[in-house]
């Protein structure tokens, strides 16, 4: 096949067997960000550049090397696919005013795009169903998003599977201050840092904490201790969030080192993991940014958040065998003959109008080989329909799926066993 038919490499095609797991993991988080009063937003998959360098970072791996950007050629603007959907969201809340009468809870899903290096997990197309609570202060709301994200990994059945670390970067000025003595520190060590860690030194001193470099881990494990430079607050808002899970039996892991790879985020700051997706173990993250509505323009306004990589947690469902069984259709129309098809077409809308699930054979042949098909598709009866049927007003109903008589009805007949049977 020419390159030009395939898809773009990392962005992957959901095929019809894939559709029962999707169904069912966007049904479970439906209801579960439902039971817990968040409302749905969509925003465009393209927004303004400046959006994103703004509000993730201009020296994050994100901005730096892995957005999809392009100009416009009509208007000559520079535009980019969303690599992500916590600056869209405070875009719109900011543009559409949403927070005047106060606190928001918000949700969205969709396609996001990162120029990674494709493996399993980790896609240039993916999708996330994020959470953003816009316009609220304390810790509770934070935990709000750590218990609800233990319930859904509970309903999903992965619960045993994934666990939670989290970490507290402090207030702007904490953050300023520790900057300062890592720039220190690093300097003082110029000869063991690597490349990256160099360009970074006074950009992004707190990303080279992260790094994945062997050679620096025991220089970086060494480096002065966000944790040690917390104010009274961040210590007061972060002990409020660890008792607070603690109260709701949580188990979670501090870890110092966990710093998220974009800017926007202080005090909070949350992963959860897993071991069962190699080197992409993190299949959830967020924290708190209370400076971003502000900074894009907006009134200030507190706020936290999440997003989850729903690639990475249906990998890990279909793994764990917990992908729900196909579901057919209540009747597969069979029909054989001009007036049968005639017939099968007022017989199958009949059907639906009585509220069942009815697939229309299409594209002629045998009785016999429009009962293979009946089959296939699960249905769980077939609806035979024959010229002499037709001319009789009736069907021929035979169960697919159990014991059972194959049964001459009329149209009413029909529905009325349908709508009993199982
Ligand atoms: P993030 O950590 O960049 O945070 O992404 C969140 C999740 O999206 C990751 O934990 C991962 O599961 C999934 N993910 C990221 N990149 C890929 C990829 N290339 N392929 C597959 N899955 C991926 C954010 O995006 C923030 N907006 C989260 C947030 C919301 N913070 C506050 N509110």
């Amino acid at each position: 096949m020419s390159t030009s038919l395939r898809a773009v490499r990392g962005m992957n095609d959901l095929l019809p067997a894939d559709g029962p797991l999707w169904s069912h993991f966007e049904a479970t988080v439906r209801d579960w960000l439902d039971g817990y009063g968040y409302r749905e937003m969509r925003t465009p998959i393209v927004e303004h550049t400046g959006l994103f360098k703004r509000a993730i970072g201009e020296v994050t791996d994100i901005v730096e090397k892995e957005m999809y950007t392009f100009v416009d050629e009509l208007n000559g603007e520079s535009l980019t696919l969303r690599p992500e959907g916590t600056a869209s969201c405070v875009r719109a809340a900011i543009e559409h005013n949403l927070l005047f009468d106060g606190g928001k809870r918000l949700w969205y899903s969709g396609p996001m795009f990162r120029h990674e290096r494709p493996q399993k997990g980790r896609y240039r197309q993916f999708h996330q169903v994020g959470v953003e609570a816009l316009g609220f202060a304390g810790p509770d709301l934070d935990l709000e998003h750590l218990l609800m994200t233990a319930r859904l990994w509970k309903r999903l059945g992965l619960g045993e599977h994934i666990r939670l670390e989290i970490n507290s970067l402090g207030s702007a000025e904490s953050r300023a201050s520790h900057r300062q003595k890592l720039i220190a520190y690093f300097e003082a060590h110029q000869d063991q840092l690597d490349e990256d860690a160099k360009r970074r030194l006074h950009s992004n001193p707190l990303r080279i904490l992260d790094t994945k470099n062997p050679a620096m881990q025991a220089l970086v494990e060494a480096a002065p201790r966000l944790m040690d430079q917390l104010d009274d607050t961040a210590l007061a808002h972060f002990a409020a969030v660890k008792q607070g899970l603690e109260d709701a039996g949580i188990p979670y892991r501090v870890n110092p080192r966990l710093v998220r790879g974009l800017d926007y985020y202080n005090l909070t700051v949350f992963e959860w993991v897993t071991d069962k997706l190699g080197s992409q173990g993190t299949v959830c993250a967020g924290g708190r940014y209370d400076g971003l509505v502000a900074q894009l323009g907006g009134k200030p306004a507190p706020a936290c958040g999440f997003a989850m990589g729903v690639e990475r947690l249906l990998v890990m469902l279909s793994e764990a065998g917990l992908v729900p069984a196909p579901d057919g259709p209540d009747a597969y129309v069979v029909n054989v003959g001009e007036a049968a098809s005639r017939f099968a077409l007022k017989a199958a809308e009949t059907l639906r109008d009585g509220g069942l699930k009815v697939v229309l054979h299409g594209g002629g042949g045998s009785f016999k080989s429009q009962m293979k098909k009946a089959d296939a598709s699960l249905a769980r009866f077939a609806l035979i329909i024959g010229d002499d049927e037709a001319a009789a007003g009736q069907v021929s109903l035979k169960p697919l799926r159990a014991e059972g008589e194959q049964r001459k009805l009329d149209l009413p007949g029909a529905l009325a066993v349908l709508k009993t049977a199982n």
